[in-house]
């Protein structure tokens, strides 16, 4: 940990905001919004939080127990009632809420007062199965509008809602229902993906028979004729809630009271179950997609995540309700019926933000460019990116492939930080590859192990130094654990990424720490070698690890998947090694390469770097259980 990561690196290009960009934003001059923010954070988190409605306010901004945080102590809230309750109250009352999309293209569309009055009867129904506040329900659904109505209807009474990735296998299930003790599953008959029906019913049945806390399995049935249910444990979602009234009053919570859990991956060991509260999430989610996306009313808006992961949490359900935010969701990959699927959709609604991640836009990126030109994307304005690095080659095919013109937000942050953390906003210029600045009120940096800042150019830990009101509050059942990313490196939050800081102090995120690899004396970032790799013609992706070797420590050997059309060979194999000589040096060569058909991926797209180590140096994987095949 002591030794600085080598910045190999070097992309010049910047693209300054258009006129139009300019014109609508809310933030004119990031600059100066950012050094009075930085001046007093507390002043600026809780003017953002007089934007937003609570039912007693609080009597101190943040109350910082290192490294226990509570923002809006006293006060109470709810974040189910800012999402509805605040909006069904005006004009926004019939104003499209969710356009969801099926796979099979069904539509169903949904207003703010039609939203209120569902969630409202399925959180009378939670009632009704006996749940109360505090109580913890798992949600296994796939990405259909109820998945959505469940969470708000548990944050409405002040239930936890612990959402699970339908991807997920049956042990993966019960592990995340056994630690939260869920007394009720929510769940579907099947999902649908690439065109296959999935039984996602049988998946919960084996994880619920190993699950003494569960007393109830509520399911939504989509197919004819429906499933047999085995009553009066399994009950059918319609059935529930039919009776139920379409008021409920919103439970008046303390800002500290827990919303959701939600498991993350850790590299060993159990997922851990990272928290969020009502308070300090609903201010961070807010501001944050309204800045970033520079979100309006007559915006529509694309995430394409599934709510089942915290991008979804974040930036489909909470931030966007929050603001008031007509949303477009779709179930379904990218790349079906055909690689046009998005694109359609975006000419289809008008979507205006379109928020995606690098995985995806490689695999459009294999599909050749005619396939968005075939479609009017003219409505857009603001794009966005997440989950991983962006490297510059998709970043500038992103960004021809849209039009040229509008802005791309490179997102950083995490399940744990909650809401983003290092982003653009749309005024500011951009770098391809980088994720520019610290969001307001947010103070990062780049530091060695023992909290040092470090010099530009200099790569090492990415870390923030000041709580911030929508970080994770504790890791379930788990303190020790969440003490650890405070604990090591000193006075800061270490969020395991390193990372360098350029002349004018756009932060370059280079991957995992995890994941560095060193080469005779230089540690190397896994973004950087990658990136070099995929800026050759022919490779449309690559992981990199590193391999113990005699005499330089470590060697680096790439995985890399060809674009359609190309094939192996020798001479193909030199010119990618050229290409890395040329964009990074000698140090950065990989001296193995090997062509392979697809890469160990988390099912929210992120590569298992790891998996790939293991399995080349014969080791044991750890935890695998999000694991995409
Ligand atoms: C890790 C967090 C945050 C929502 C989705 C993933 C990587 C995320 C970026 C980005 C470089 C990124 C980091 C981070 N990451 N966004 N824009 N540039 N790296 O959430 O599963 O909690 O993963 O994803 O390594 O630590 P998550």
């Amino acid at each position: 940990m002591s030794e600085n990561i080598n910045t190999l690196l070097k992309e010049s290009r910047v693209y300054q905001p258009s006129a139009q960009t300019k014109a609508a934003a809310y933030i004119q001059d990031y600059e100066s919004a950012y050094k009075q923010s930085i001046a007093d954070p507390e002043g600026f988190w809780s003017n953002v939080a007089k934007e937003l409605e609570w039912f007693t306010a609080w009597t101190k901004v943040l109350e910082w127990n290192y490294p226990w945080a509570k923002w809006f102590v006293g006060a109470t809230c709810n974040i189910a009632y800012n999402c509805l309750d605040r909006h069904v109250k005006t004009w926004r009352k019939n104003k499209v809420a969710i356009i969801w999309v099926g796979e099979n293209d069904q539509e169903r569309i949904i207003t703010y007062g039609e939203l209120y009055r569902q969630v409202n009867r399925c959180a009378n129904g939670l009632k009704k199965l006996g749940l109360q506040k505090g109580d913890r329900v798992t949600i296994y659904l796939p990405k259909v509008p109820e998945q959505i109505v469940a969470m708000l209807a548990c944050a409405r009474i002040g239930v936890i809602h612990s959402v699970v990735y339908s991807g997920f296998s049956a042990p993966a299930l019960a592990n995340r229902i056994q630690d939260a003790e869920a007394k009720l599953v929510i769940t579907a008959d099947v999902g649908f993906d690439r065109g296959k029906v999935f039984n996602i019913k049988s998946v919960v049945d084996q994880a619920v028979a190993n699950s003494p806390t569960v007393e109830h399995v509520v399911v939504l049935r989509r197919q004819t004729p429906g499933v047999t249910l085995a009553t009066p444990k399994e009950i059918d979602w319609h059935d529930w809630l039919k009776a139920e009234k379409a008021v409920c009053e919103a439970e008046h919570l303390d800002a500290e009271h827990p919303l959701y859990i939600l498991y993350t991956s850790g590299t060993t060991g159990k997922p851990k179950g990272v928290v969020h509260v009502h308070g300090g999430y609903m201010v961070g989610t807010y501001i944050t997609t309204k800045y970033v996306f520079d979100l309006k009313d007559d915006d529509v808006y694309f995430c394409v995540a599934d709510p089942g992961w915290v991008t979804g949490h974040s930036y489909i359900v909470y931030g966007p309700l929050l603001n008031g935010a007509t949303i477009l969701t779709a179930e379904g990959k990218p790349d079906y019926p055909n690689p046009g699927r998005w694109w359609d959709l975006i000419e289809r609604y008008g979507v205006s933000i379109f928020y995606t991640t690098p995985t995806a836009i490689r695999l459009l990126m294999r599909y050749g460019e005619d396939w968005p030109k075939k479609y009017d994307l003219s409505t857009l304005r603001i794009l966005g990116s997440v989950g991983e690095p962006i490297n510059p080659e998709a970043w500038e095919w992103f960004h021809r492939a849209t039009g040229e013109n509008k802005p791309i937000m490179d997102t950083w942050w995490q399940t744990e930080t909650g809401a983003i953390m290092i982003t653009p906003l749309p005024t500011v210029p951009l770098k391809p590859g980088s994720a520019t600045r610290a969001f307001l009120g947010i103070e990062a940096d780049v530091v060695d192990s023992q909290g040092n800042s470090l010099p530009a150019n200099t790569g090492g830990f990415a870390v923030i130094k000041k709580p911030w009101p929508a970080m994770m509050r504790t890791i379930y059942k788990d303190p020790e654990r969440y003490k650890t990313y405070w604990n090591t490196i000193p006075n800061c939050y270490a969020a395991g990424d390193i990372c360098h800081k350029d002349e004018n102090g756009y932060l370059w995120f280079m991957g995992r720490a995890d994941d560095v690899i060193k080469v005779a004396g230089n540690r190397l970032g896994t973004a950087e070698v990658e990136s070099a790799l995929v800026s050759h013609h022919a490779v449309a992706e690559a992981a990199v690890i590193g391999k113990p070797h005699k005499l330089v420590g470590e060697s680096i050997k790439a995985f890399i998947i060809l674009k359609q059309g190309e094939v192996e060979s020798h001479a193909l194999i030199q010119s990618i090694k050229d290409q890395v000589l040329k964009e990074l040096g000698k140090i950065g060569v990989p001296s193995e390469i090997d062509i392979v058909s697809s890469l160990p991926k988390t099912r929210s797209g992120k590569i298992m770097r790891r998996v790939l180590k293991a399995k080349e140096l014969g080791q044991d994987p750890g935890d695998i259980s999000t694991i995409e095949d």
